[in-house]
């Protein structure tokens, strides 16, 4: 396991599924709080980390709206997505693809300005300092009405030029992604990518509803699609990515034990699968520690790990030739390896 540990630590990897919200330490947050002047309910950094317990989703999601609360200028923002990109930088990720989630902080009376600024001046500055190439992914709180998800899509449209895509997150159960249909149509005519959370709570009906109503161009988690051997077939068949994420899935209690998580299931059956990490600071661990703990939990080969990679960079919203340059830092990796 060390020589593939060490392998994976090497590895140039690609992040596709990440709420930079999510990438929130405690030790920014008390920093951050007392910057704001804001405080939080917890004493110490060992508190924050205690609470962090969850037994579903919507327990984390709770906690993770409470954590938002002390992003408020530009430069907090800034701090944050600088924080994240100099953290992966050390895990040898070379391109990133992160998810915002604006209406938790314009609820908050945060301009979306504000927001975006802060978030693409560090990713900027991520790309010609260390070389991480970049998406930003616009996400809608699925919680909330398709109304105000639509404002939110119209307040982002000055900013188009720094959004790649929009997304769909938050409480799965009970807010299905035909609930969001024409605001996604809208995203689409506007020449942004779409994706979705769906099957990570919910059910394969709520991943159908993505694929065929919301018309998304990869999907986030997607666990579940397993439970239905045709809609299986078809993903497996249309060649989709799925974004999963390990850590997330066993610590929202989606997979009680590492061993059985759905990926050796997506692998066999030919899904078009990549690693990723969510919300590491509430999920204890960024894109290593969620390669390690599915390689280790489920005995995946050193073949496996790269299959995974390489999906990881075919999966990207980039051009066919910036592809093609990740994967020659990949193979330029495997060459030296071996
Ligand atoms: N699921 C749904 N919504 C989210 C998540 C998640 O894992 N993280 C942040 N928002
Ligand atoms: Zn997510």
């Amino acid at each position: 396991m060390t020589a593939l540990r060490k392998f994976i630590e090497g590895l140039p990897k690609t992040e596709l599924h990440l709420h930079i919200e999510g990438s929130l330490e405690p030790e920014l947050m008390f920093a951050l709080a007392k910057r704001n002047n804001i405080s939080l309910p917890f004493k110490t950094i060992e508190d924050v980390r205690a609470a962090y317990q969850f037994s579903e989703l919507q327990d984390f999601l709770d906690i993770y709206y409470q954590g938002m609360g002390v992003l408020q200028t530009e430069q907090d923002f800034y701090d944050l997505t600088m924080a994240y990109l100099n953290k992966v930088h050390s895990q040898n990720v070379m391109h990133v693809e992160i998810f915002f989630d604006p209406q938790g902080h314009t609820e908050r009376g945060i301009s979306m300005d504000t927001v975006i600024s802060g978030i693409t001046r560090a990713l900027e500055k991520g790309q010609r300092e260390l070389g991480i190439s970049y998406k930003l992914i616009m996400c809608f709180l699925r919680h909330l009405s398709e109304d105000a998800a639509m404002e939110t899509l119209e307040q982002a449209l000055p900013f188009k030029d720094k959004l790649c895509g929009v997304g769909l997150d938050s409480s799965e159960l009970g807010h299905p992604p035909s609930k969001f249909k024409n605001v996604f149509a809208r995203a689409k005519e506007e020449g942004l990518y779409l994706v979705a959370h769906a099957g990570e709570e919910g059910p394969p009906a709520y991943v159908y509803e993505a694929l065929d109503v919301l018309k998304i161009d990869r999907l986030d988690h997607g666990n579940r699609s397993l439970e239905d051997a045709d809609l299986t077939a078809r993903l497996a068949k249309s060649q989709i990515a799925l974004t999963v994420c390990p850590l997330s899935n066993y610590k929202l209690a989606g997979v009680k034990d590492m061993s059985k998580h759905p990926l050796g299931e997506m692998l066999s059956k030919n899904l078009n699968a990549t690693i990723n990490s969510d919300d590491p600071a509430y999920f204890g661990g960024y894109m290593n520690e969620n390669y390690l703990a599915v390689t280790e939990a489920l005995d995946l080969g050193m073949d496996e790990v790269i299959t995974l990679a390489r999906n990881g960079v075919a999966a990207t919203f980039c051009t066919t030739a910036e592809k093609s340059a990740m994967m020659q830092k990949l193979d330029d990796y495997l060459d030296q390896w071996t």
